[in-house]
């Protein structure tokens, strides 16, 4: 099966890469300078030029608070860039895997939600997924989108790497603790994509395509996740001690920003795809071994 992804410089992006190589799946990945989706000419060509079977969409304008602030960006990159692959698949015969977020829901909700609960975004970036994902449906009916949480990687920028930095540096850190939700590794993310492609590419059942959840197993709060991240990083000998302090979002300059409660019921997809959720401690300890590998790799150079 060809697989052709798109914002593959991402953290995501890289993950899916990593996972689909060490499968031998051969992924094609182009960065935004390689393809920029919101340009529906060069879409074009280059699916016309690769015959993908499947387009994953890892593309995004992922900066919630910065989104606030320059919407018509945002929009343009998660709803009309989402448009734009999912009329391009269809033209072409691919099909769509869009990834999208726990923002489309209002946070409100004290039970977990499945995707039967009605989406209410509450800010920008939460209503730029959503209404990408509306898109996808419109225009290509052989989609599946899902839903995920706090992705967090040992690559790019993300709440996991900033808060290792501060470990290592000894500069204590806040962790908001009102907002609960499950974060979610993008290798774990990725394994789960591949796991989908592979059912989908073998088994012709059209009730397949449609709308997912997968997080991480474990609801928590970001101060949690801060001290587990910290902890774990002090046992394995990357960082010493220091100290994680519980605040509240409103203590926060960020308006994107507010106490929620999003975990996301995965039941759907294990119910469909058989795929169980990994565990986001688990995936703490598989980030740090990366890091670990990586500057091994750069001392034995
Ligand atoms: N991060 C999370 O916590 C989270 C949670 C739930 C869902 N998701 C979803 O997961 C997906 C992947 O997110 P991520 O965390 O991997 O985000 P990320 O690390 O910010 O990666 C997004 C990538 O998209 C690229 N990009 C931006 N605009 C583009 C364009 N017009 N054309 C092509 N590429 C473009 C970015 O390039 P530049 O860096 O050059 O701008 C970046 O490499 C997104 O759909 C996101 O909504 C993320």
């Amino acid at each position: 099966m060809r697989v052709l992804i798109t914002g593959a410089g991402g953290q995501v992006g890289r993950a899916l890469m990593r996972v689909l190589t060490e499968a031998g799946l051969v992924p094609v990945g182009l960065t935004r300078a390689q393809l920029d989706i919101t340009d529906a000419g060069a879409v074009a060509a280059v699916l016309a030029q690769e015959k993908p079977d499947y387009v994953i969409n890892a593309a995004a304008f992922s900066d919630v608070a910065v989104a606030q602030g320059d919407a018509t960006r945002c929009y343009a990159i998660n709803r009309d860039g989402a448009a734009v692959l999912a009329r391009a698949c269809a033209e072409q015969g691919a099909a769509f895997f869009y990834l999208s977020t726990d923002y489309v829901f209002d946070g409100m909700q004290p039970q977990p939600y499945a995707e039967t609960d009605k989406p209410n975004p509450r800010n920008v970036y939460g209503n730029s997924k959503y209404e990408g994902e509306e898109a996808v449906r419109e225009y290509c009916p052989r989609h599946l989108i899902l839903r995920t949480s706090w992705v967090f990687s040992e690559e790019g920028n993300n709440f996991f790497v900033r808060t290792l930095e501060r470990a290592v540096a000894g500069q204590p850190i806040k962790g908001v603790n009102d907002q609960i939700s499950c974060p979610t590794w993008a290798g774990h993310l990725a394994l789960v994509v591949i796991a989908m492609l592979r059912q989908v590419d073998c088994n012709t059942d059209p009730e397949l395509w449609g709308t997912y959840h997968y997080c991480d197993r474990g609801a928590t709060t970001r101060y949690d996740f801060a001290r587990t991240i910290v902890s774990q990083a002090v046992q394995a000998g990357m960082a010493s001690e220091i100290q994680v302090t519980p605040i509240e979002s409103s203590e926060l300059q960020n308006r994107a920003e507010e106490a929620r409660q999003s975990v996301l019921a995965t039941d759907h997809l294990f119910f469909t795809f058989g795929i169980r959720q990994r565990g986001w401690r688990q995936g703490i300890k598989a980030a740090l071994r990366k890091i670990q590998q990586r500057e091994s790799a750069v001392q034995s150079n």
